[in-house]
C-alpha cells in the first residue's frame, strides 16, 4: 500500500508540476485526456478573430493550439506556465507561431500574471485550480487582466468524482462547484455554469464576465 501510495503522490505532484522526462510524457498524456474538454473551454470563451487571449497552466499545449486558431493571424496567444518543462516543450512546439509574432509563453503563476490591467480580452485555465490555495488572490488576478468586455473560463473536473481518484488525495484542493462561483462572484465576475458530461471525468465550466457595477 505503502509503494501505491508513493506512485499516487508521485503522478499527483507531476499533474501540478510536470517536470523532467515524466513531466514531458505527462503533458503528451494531457492533450489527449483533456482535448475535448480544453476545447469546448476555447468554444465557451468565443475568442474573436485578432483577439489578444490566453491559456493560464496550459501543460501540453494543446490549449494554445485552439486559442490560435481562433483568433487567426492577426490575433495574439499567451501561454503562462509555472512549469519549465511544459514551457520548453510549448517552445518547440509553437516555433513558428513564436517567431510570427502569433504567441508569447512565460513563466508565471495564476496568483500574479504577467498582464496589465484589461489587457486581455478572453482567458482559460482549465484543470488548474486544484493546486491553488488561495484562489480570492487567483480570482482577483483573473479579473484584473481581462478587459470590461472580456471573458474568463475556467474548467475543472467534477470535486465528487475526483475525490475517488487515488491521485487526488495527494495535495489536490478539492472544493465544491458552489464554493468556487462564490469566489468568482467575490472577486467581481458575473457566473455561468455549464456542466460537461464525459464517460471519463464530469466536469464543469464556469463562464465569468465582469459584473456590472449594479451587481
Ligand atoms: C493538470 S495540468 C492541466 C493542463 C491543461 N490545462 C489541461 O487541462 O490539459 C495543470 C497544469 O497547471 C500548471 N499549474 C499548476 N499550478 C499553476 C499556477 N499556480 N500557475 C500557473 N500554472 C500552474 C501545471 O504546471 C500544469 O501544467
Amino acid at each position: 500500500m505503502a509503494v501505491r501510495d508513493a506512485v499516487m503522490a508521485g503522478i499527483a505532484k507531476q499533474l501540478g508540476h510536470p517536470s523532467g522526462l515524466r513531466g514531458r510524457f505527462v503533458g503528451m498524456l494531457l492533450n489527449r485526456g483533456n482535448r475535448a474538454f480544453v476545447s469546448a473551454a476555447v468554444q465557451a470563451l468565443q475568442p474573436q478573430p485578432s483577439a489578444e487571449v490566453a491559456d493560464i497552466g496550459f501543460g501540453g499545449g494543446v490549449g494554445l493550439r485552439f486559442l490560435l486558431d481562433s483568433v487567426g493571424k492577426a490575433g495574439l496567444v499567451h501561454g503562462v506556465e509555472i512549469s519549465e518543462t511544459m514551457l520548453v516543450r510549448a517552445r518547440h512546439r509553437y516555433r513558428r507561431e513564436i517567431a510570427a509574432g502569433r504567441l508569447t509563453l512565460r513563466q508565471g503563476s495564476l496568483a500574479e500574471l504577467p498582464f496589465d490591467d484589461g489587457q486581455l480580452s478572453g482567458l482559460i485555465t482549465v484543470n488548474t485550480i486544484y493546486f491553488v490555495t488561495e484562489l480570492d488572490r487567483v480570482f482577483a488576478e483573473l479579473a484584473r487582466v481581462v478587459n470590461g468586455s472580456g471573458r474568463i473560463v475556467i474548467g475543472l473536473a467534477d470535486p465528487d468524482a475526483m475525490a475517488k481518484m487515488p491521485t487526488s488525495r495527494h495535495g489536490f484542493h478539492l472544493r465544491p462547484v458552489a464554493e468556487v462561483v462564490e469566489a468568482l462572484r467575490r472577486a467581481g465576475l458575473s457566473v455561468e455554469h455549464r456542466r460537461i458530461d464525459r464517460s471519463t471525468l464530469p466536469a464543469h465550466l464556469l463562464i465569468c464576465t465582469p459584473a456590472s457595477p449594479a451587481g
